[in-house]
């Protein structure tokens, strides 16, 4: 079983008329990207968006087209926001957190520039709150140790592991994402694909718990989260894969228009000269071309007629511009929002106040549903 996505009505996100509606019918299974989600929502106030993010280094276009752009548009609806910096999950797959408190802090920096008020969302490490961390010990009840051992990220992720042995973090790192999401009653939570397999675990952990331990009055203690997923296509780093900045192919949300275009220079692309958009036999060129039109909010098809027999020079100039130029605005509000390390942290701070109270009202609802003294 995989989450239930919230389907989107029309296949563009332009298509505002798309809604969610909860709870969703159950899906069998993943969708395809085109039936993904919309970040529109019906009812803005009858919803609460959890999501997060690793702090181990700046957010690439790959972040900002998967999920960011989506929680921005949720958080301009009105949708009420819990944002995780997820200081623990950084210590998965390496034996230490390199440079912690500064990629904390350029996090919110990302957050902050690409649009979220910290007033209204909730930004907060989950290290600062003690009682999100607490659920994870009856959390851990509800799951097999078989379970654990089948999530797919996890698989992918020990493969890719920088550690000799697998920590039992490792394994059970799904369940504290679960306690992310749970200790808010987060209903929404827009994520990239690779995330599916733990939003699963957080809804199997809900429904357990709720069975197990119902309210005297018969009622649940958690709603069961959905994933919402981008509508846009996974982003291609700059060698055809997937963008991610361990393989060195991203470029960061907050890169020099310089850097950018060093970048962008550097991709790898074929000797067609002729520039047309086939994902399949020319990965490189599409995956360049899907940047380009992300940022222009066109096909890749027409952004691909209009360099035509231009070659891979024209395509990586296009490319540069397209991607300059949209974030031009947000790489502004970023210069500016950096100079004040102090506003990054009392952010945090407020955050973990706010999320920490949360925390502590869940948690005593758990123990006493649980019968704890
Ligand atoms: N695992 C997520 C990632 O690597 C980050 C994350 C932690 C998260 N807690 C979360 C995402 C809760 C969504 C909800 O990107």
């Amino acid at each position: 079983m995989t989450p239930e996505t919230v389907a989107a009505a029309a296949p563009t996100a332009a298509a505002a008329a798309a809604t969610v509606s909860a709870p969703a019918p159950a899906a069998a299974s993943v969708p395809a990207p085109e039936a993904a989600a919309t970040a529109l929502v019906d009812d803005p106030a009858s919803h609460r968006v959890l999501t997060g993010d690793r702090p181990t280094g700046p957010l690439h276009l790959g972040h900002y087209f998967g999920t960011l752009h989506n929680r921005v548009r949720l958080h301009d609806q009105g949708v009420e926001m819990f944002v995780v910096v997820a200081d623990y999950q950084v210590i998965t797959d390496r034996d230490l957190a390199d440079r912690l408190a500064e990629h904390t802090e350029n996090l919110v920096l990302d957050y902050l520039a690409a649009g979220l008020d910290p007033e209204r969302a909730t930004i907060f490490a989950h290290s600062a709150v003690p009682a999100l961390n607490q659920l994870l010990l009856p959390f851990l009840s509800l799951v097999s140790v078989a379970e654990l051992n089948r999530n797919p990220t996890v698989k992918d992720e020990i493969a890719h592991s920088r550690q000799s042995a697998v920590s039992g973090l490792m394994f059970t790192y799904p369940v504290h994402q679960a306690a992310d999401i749970l200790f808010c009653k987060a209903d929404l939570v827009p994520v990239g694909q690779d995330q599916l397999p733990h939003l699963e675990v957080a809804r199997t952990v809900a429904r357990r718990f709720n069975d197990r331990y119902p309210h005297a009055d018969g009622s649940a203690v958690f709603p069961l989260p959905q994933a919402l997923l981008s509508d846009a296509p996974m982003l291609l780093g700059t060698d055809g894969g997937k963008m991610s900045k361990s393989r060195g192919n991203a470029i960061a949300l907050g890169a020099s228009e310089d850097e950018t275009a060093r970048t962008i220079r550097g991709a790898r692309t074929d000797a067609d000269r002729r520039i047309g958009y086939d994902p399949v036999n020319r990965p490189e060129v599409a995956g360049l071309l899907q940047l380009a039109a992300l940022c222009q909010d066109r096909a890749p098809e027409a952004v691909a007629e209009e360099i035509g027999d231009g070659g891979a020079a024209v395509l990586k100039r296009t490319v540069t511009e397209s991607v300059n130029e949209y974030f031009r605005p947000l790489r502004a509000r970023r210069a500016a929002l950096a100079a004040d390390r102090g506003h990054l942290r009392r952010v945090l701070r407020d955050g973990a106040e706010r999320a920490g109270a949360v925390a502590e009202a869940t948690l005593a609802e758990v123990r006493e549903v649980m019968g704890s003294i």
